[in-house]
């Protein structure tokens, strides 16, 4: 890997104290990072490298509170700089460009990662180029952009076109996180490493396919991101619709950026559209109100500190999509996430459809419960598919078994997505990144639902914080028996609660 810089837009927000700084430790800690990285922070606050670093030692003993490796943190902290400056500051640009410009002591090879609000990607991307800071005449020069990457169809355009003037695609990193997560990478291991479900993975044998990212967690002290995005924006369009493409797409040609990436764009361009009238049958969406989460009364989204009383952000999005191409066409795809629910899980459950002959119609089976396939990418990794059994005895009752077929172990490390990003980042691997033709493609297929959303600023469906989101929902489902699956283990399965 090549020596470099990494200049940190928005060092002192929430995701350089969550995630970022975390990630680069733990990356330290392994011994994982460019010999030479300084860790460049480019923020307004008029601190100098001592506050910084004091500011990042709390950082992780707020992510650790049994205590981190202090020989490793003398290490990450001689990285660690301050660049004071106000990102709508042309100044402060010149003044990071001649910082930059001690090659002594900053590499030449820069990656600047965008942690800041999202409508101030552009203006720091024109500012750097103003400076000259993204050319690559000495060096390469890289930007990671935060998602979402606009705030629909037309701002992504915008967007895309602002920043093209002066980045290359190549220079360009736009980061899901969710592509980071052991389990996300396994999907595409487990379906193409595997010769076993490949027959099986199509409109003939499998009923629908299920993705859901529930959280416990409320806004955190996000409330002024929050308010503008709301969840079909902060995961539907970006995070779930990824899984939905790599459960979806076909074999890639190699598994090199690009055709990874032209598989992926293949699905999203398949999804059928949603048209104006359409959006009520396919989407749902609600808002928590005060309830109890994890035995702690929880207060109502309207509540939150800095939350318009009267809005109507959605802090929870249900989809329902169609994949209108040869392998799935038919197979309604259900998508879900939320905020405040009853259970932080996210997972990938596939229910296939049933046996075409009922062969034990005139034994005590009343009905037999369908295989369903479950991936749980958080908070366990896991693999399971559910078969049917006869149960011993001399009359003929099946019973659900699950074949756990988990890949972690309790000792395995755990580490989290933004350590393989960052490096993949300073490496200039594009493959977990999204091409601009994926993000667009993605808003494409939300945009009208946030039209008629937008416009319908009156009501909003609400749900008791704690629970598993608003009642009605199921109503985005095609048949009766179909339910949503809140669960990976076995009374998990087609007993759904009906009241969502
Ligand atoms: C982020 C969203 O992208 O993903 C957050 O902005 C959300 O609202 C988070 O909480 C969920 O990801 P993870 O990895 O923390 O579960």
């Amino acid at each position: 890997m090549d020596q470099c810089s990494l200049v940190i837009f928005g060092a002192t927000g929430n995701l350089t104290r969550i995630k970022l700084i975390p990630a680069l430790f733990s990356l330290e800690v392994e011994g994982r990072l460019p010999e030479n990285l300084t860790i460049v922070a480019f923020a307004r606050r008029e601190w100098n490298n001592d506050r910084w670093i004091e500011e990042v030692a709390a950082m992780l003993a707020e992510k650790y509170p049994r205590g981190y490796d202090p020989v490793a943190f003398e290490r990450f902290r001689a990285r660690l700089h301050y660049a004071q400056g106000n990102f709508d500051d042309s100044q402060a640009y010149v003044r990071l460009s001649e910082t930059l410009a001690n090659y002594g002591l900053f590499s030449p090879n820069v990656v600047f990662y965008m942690a800041i609000p999202p409508a101030d990607f552009g203006p720091a991307i024109e500012h750097l180029s103003a400076v000259g800071l993204l050319k690559q005449s000495t060096g390469w020069r890289r930007v990671v952009i935060e998602k979402p990457f606009g705030y629909d169809l037309l701002s992504a355009q915008a967007l895309q076109q602002g920043i093209s003037r002066h980045l290359s695609e190549k220079q360009i990193f736009r980061i899901d996180h969710y592509l980071g997560k052991g389990t996300v990478q396994n999907i595409l291991v487990f379906r193409f490493a595997n010769l076993l479900l490949e027959p099986l993975w199509n409109r003939d044998y499998v009923d629908h396919v299920q993705i859901t990212h529930s959280e416990m967690r409320g806004l955190e002290g996000r409330a002024g991101y929050y308010e503008g995005a709301g969840a079909l924006r902060d995961m539907l369009q970006s995070h779930l619709m990824q899984l939905l493409a790599l459960v979806a797409m076909e074999p890639p040609a190699m598994m090199d950026a690009e055709s990874l990436r032209d598989e992926k764009v293949k699905v999203l361009k398949s999804i059928r559209p949603i048209t104006q009238n359409a959006v009520h049958a396919h989407a749902f969406r609600g808002q928590y109100s005060q309830g109890t989460v994890g035995g702690k009364a929880a207060l109502g989204y309207l509540e939150e500190e800095g939350v318009d009383p009267g809005s109507t952000t959605e802090t929870y999005a249900a989809l329902k999509l169609y994949v209108d191409n040869w392998r799935w066409r038919g197979v309604p795809f259900y998508l879900r996430t939320g905020k405040r629910m009853a259970e932080a899980s996210s997972a990938i459950t596939i229910r296939f459809k049933e046996p075409p002959h009922h062969l034990f119609r005139n034994t005590h089976l009343e009905r037999i419960n369908p295989n369903w396939l479950l991936m749980g990418i958080q908070p366990n990794e896991c693999l399971k598919m559910e078969i049917q059994v006869k149960v011993h005895g001399l009359e003929m009752r099946t019973r659900t078994i699950s074949l756990d077929a988990s890949y972690r172990s309790k000792d395995d490390k755990e580490s989290d997505a933004y350590e393989e990003l960052l490096l993949d980042t300073m490496k200039g691997d594009h493959s977990l990144f999204l091409r601009y033709d994926e993000v667009e493609w993605a808003w494409r297929v939300v945009d009208p639902i946030l039209k008629v959303w937008s416009m319908e600023r009156d009501f909003i469906n609400t749900y008791a914080a704690g629970t598993w989101g608003p009642r009605g929902t199921y109503r985005l489902f095609d048949r009766d028996d179909q339910f949503w699956r809140h669960k990976l283990s076995l009374d998990g399965g087609d007993v759904g609660s009906e009241a969502y």
